[in-house]
């Protein structure tokens, strides 16, 4: 059965923006989060001259206290959020060689306070209603550490942990935890940000049908492509000095 309701952050641009258009279009009723309210408003009406059902919350998910705020109003507007998908997310690169707190701190504070505080924010009212499903984005990013995005990956490596044990905590309660890790797609922000090679760049409307599979089977983790997922895989086997110096070669002194 489709979910009656969801909250998407980061519903105003790439895979957020393009999922809350499926989800909207075979009936799911929407709720859309971001910061910019313009562009929030722009797809809300989209989804509504479709015949699709939206409302349209700016937030900026950096304030644990404000998207906790947000997501607990929807979930009482909605009479109850089905499903809960925090997407929201940035991914500036940094060199650790310029890298400052400063220029670091908004991808710590967005990927990782605000998308567990989102997902936190669902937490009581699916457990009273005992069933409910929230997913995070993660990333293939999170397997290792790669240079000049060393913070990022952190934050996604700190999401995919913080959803298998919240996985191992929900189990029998009725509430689904899906885990997705997308390689590189070819989003308006994050996936044209990246100045390191990107092997295999996958399109907006493939991520997302890879997302609604999550959605649809109950995944616990989806990676994808599969070709990178692998890939990214059997990296994990490749010993620290080799890693290094390869990574190191490839990547920042092309
Ligand atoms: N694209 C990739 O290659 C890739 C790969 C792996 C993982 N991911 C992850 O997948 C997710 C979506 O990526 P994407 O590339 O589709 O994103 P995107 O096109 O860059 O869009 C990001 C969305 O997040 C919102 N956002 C950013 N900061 C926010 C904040 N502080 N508060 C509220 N909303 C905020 C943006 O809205 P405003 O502009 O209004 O702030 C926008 O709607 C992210 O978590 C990203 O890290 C992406």
């Amino acid at each position: 059965m489709n979910e009656r309701t969801a909250l998407i952050t980061g519903a105003s641009m790439g895979m957020g923006r393009r999922l809350a258009e499926r989800l909207a279009g075979r009936g799911t009723f929407v709720v859309l989060c971001a910061n910019t309210p313009e562009l929030l408003e722009e797809e809300r009406e989209k989804i509504e001259r479709a015949g699709g059902r939206a409302i349209a919350i700016p937030v900026d998910i950096r304030d644990a206290d404000w998207i906790t705020e947000v997501v607990q109003h929807a979930d009482e507007a909605v009479g109850g959020l089905d499903l809960v998908v925090a997407n929201a997310g940035i991914g500036t690169p940094c060199d650790g060689r310029q890298m400052t707190w400063d220029k670091i701190a908004p991808i710590i504070q967005t990927n990782v306070v605000g998308t567990i505080a989102t997902i936190t924010a669902a937490l009581p009212g699916m457990l009273r209603r005992g069933h409910g499903h929230v997913l995070a984005m993660s990333s293939l990013a999170g397997r290792r550490g790669l240079p000049t995005v060393s913070h990022y990956c952190a934050s996604k490596v700190a999401i995919s942990r913080f959803l298998e044990g919240l996985r191992i905590d929900l189990a029998g309660t009725g509430i689904v935890v899906t885990d997705v890790q997308p390689g590189f797609v070819d989003s308006a922000g994050t996936g044209r940000k990246a100045d390191y090679p990107m092997p295999v760049v996958l399109g907006l409307e493939p991520a997302v049908d890879y997302i609604v599979k999550a959605i649809d089977t109950h995944a616990p983790v989806m990676a994808f492509p599969p070709s990178l997922a692998m890939a990214f895989g059997a990296m994990g086997w490749v010993p620290r000095a080799v890693f290094e110096r390869a990574a190191g070669w490839a990547i920042r002194r092309k």
